[in-house]
């Protein structure tokens, strides 16, 4: 392939973002992880089902970085994820010490890369991963809106029986319990679900899409969701690596827009060959801003703390 993207942490988002990546056949893959064996035979493992799945993307499983040297992408996923009980914010001074290591490391490789950070707490993360490696603002963002619209999206599918592929769904703010979907951008076949459905069943569904990550983490018990955070970030990277320029909710250094400054937060980018191209503003009710301040709020207040912890 001529492109290449590193994934960083072969653990459950990272392996299976590796598989999407090389079952789409959108570039090789270099899988690392600091498990002496873990990435080689996962990387391993999944070259040899490449005949079976019919592409020709070549996988490298490796402990250290000079495999990954110029990679176009690098999707950082390397930390401890949640077990039941514990919020993202647990995670904080953790992931955060595996990001800043990882992302220095990442930079001397490959200065020319697009850095998409998916360890959590993620918007504290896109701080920690940004300042570590130097980076212009359009070169480094988080996944979160990817995900947490695709969850909505599924339970708008769920709640009116239509198919996935008719619904949109737009997310704003912090990949946390103050994540502010949009109910009136979100829509089935083009038509807003505030003229589908009653207040309280979206609601119900804006309820179960802020707490879709504690909902799996509580299912699984030992670990939190990896398929879908996994395809989020494929698809991400996809819209990188083909400059599509779609329009993906995406953690992004704001620097006033939305009357925010100097945070990561979700918002609507366009995504191309150079990494966020534009940040979209779109007009917000009073209501919406103010969910929105209070999510900004929230992620401002982690990002202090995170200055005194020695990481
Ligand atoms: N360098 C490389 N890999 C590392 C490092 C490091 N410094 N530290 C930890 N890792 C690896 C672990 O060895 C493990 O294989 O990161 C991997 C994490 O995988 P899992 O424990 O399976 O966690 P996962 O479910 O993939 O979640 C990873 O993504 O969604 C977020 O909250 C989640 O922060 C978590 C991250």
């Amino acid at each position: 392939m001529d492109k290449k993207v590193t994934v960083i942490g072969a653990g459950n988002v990272g392996a299976t973002a590796a598989q999407r990546l090389a079952e789409k056949e959108l570039c090789d893959v270099v899988l690392v992880d600091i498990v002496e064996g873990v990435p080689q035979g996962k990387a391993l493992d999944l070259a040899e089902a490449a005949p079976i799945e019919k592409h020709d993307a070549r996988l490298i499983g490796t402990n250290g970085y000079d495999e990954t040297e110029n990679s176009d992408i690098v999707i950082i996923t390397a930390g401890i994820p949640r077990k039941p009980g514990m919020s993202r914010d647990d995670l904080i001074s953790t992931n955060a010490g595996i990001v800043k290591s990882v992302a220095k490391e990442v930079a001397r490789k490959s200065p020319n890369a697009v850095l998409i950070i998916v360890s959590n707490p993620l918007d504290v993360m896109c701080h920690v991963a940004f300042e570590a490696c130097g980076f212009p603002k359009n070169r480094v963002m988080g996944m979160a809106g990817v995900l947490d619209s695709a969850r909505f999206r599924t339970f708008i599918s769920m709640e009116m029986n239509v198919s996935v592929e008719n619904t949109h769904a737009f997310v704003l703010g912090g990949h946390g319990d103050t994540m502010v979907p949009l109910p009136r951008y979100s829509t089935v076949a083009g038509i807003p679900i505030t003229e589908l459905m009653t207040p309280e069943r979206i609601e119900a569904l804006v309820k179960r899409t802020a707490n879709g990550g504690a909902e799996i983490v509580s299912l699984l018990k030992t670990g939190s969701a990896y398929y879908a955070p996994a395809s989020a970030a494929v698809e991400m990277t996809e819209s990188i690596l083909k400059d599509k320029k779609k329009i993906l909710p995406c953690a992004a250094l704001l620097e006033g827009e939305y009357g925010i400054r100097d945070l990561f937060i979700g918002v609507p980018v366009k995504l191309g060959s150079n990494g966020i191209e534009e940040i979209i503003e779109i007009k917000l009710t009073d209501v919406e801003q103010a969910a929105l301040n209070k999510s900004a709020g929230a992620v401002k207040e982690m990002v202090e703390t995170l200055k005194n912890l020695d990481y």
